[in-house]
């Protein structure tokens, strides 16, 4: 019998700063994550990702740094899409927000509104 290693288990993202204003920010930041993300992403932390990353286990500098990712096409190459043009940074930090918010325990969602 072939012995299979486990993988490590991912860490889930931690440590990427955000404000939110109010609750019309998360509904903003979700549809445009649900609307432009999720199909090729999954929700974040749901699953470990497969062959595209689930952005909930991406290092915190990607995230920090996800306006390069969206808007100038570093990986586009690789298939990611370069979203210029049909989103603004504003955008980006909306999503931002997102990831983290929907990592975050019910409590904190809460707390935040
Ligand atoms: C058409 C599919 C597709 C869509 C839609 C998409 N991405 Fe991606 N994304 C990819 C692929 C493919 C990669 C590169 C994976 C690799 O490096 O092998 C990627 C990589 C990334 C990375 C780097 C992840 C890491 O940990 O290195 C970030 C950040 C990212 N995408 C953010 C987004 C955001 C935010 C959206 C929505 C605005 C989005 N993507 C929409 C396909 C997509």
């Amino acid at each position: 019998m072939p012995v299979f290693e486990e993988p490590e288990p991912k860490k889930l993202l931690t440590g990427v700063t955000y404000s939110i204003s109010g609750p019309e920010e998360i509904q903003d930041g979700l549809k445009l994550y649900l609307n432009y993300c999720t199909l090729c992403h999954g929700m974040p932390g749901a699953t470990e990702g497969g062959i595209l990353p689930n952005l909930g286990y991406s290092r915190p500098e990607v995230i920090q740094n996800l306006q390069t990712y969206v808007l100038e096409g570093p990986l586009t190459s690789r298939g990611m899409p370069n979203f210029k043009g049909r989103l603004g940074i504003e955008d980006v930090e909306k999503s931002k927000r997102i990831f983290r918010l929907l990592l975050m325990s019910i409590n904190d969602l809460i707390m935040a509104i």
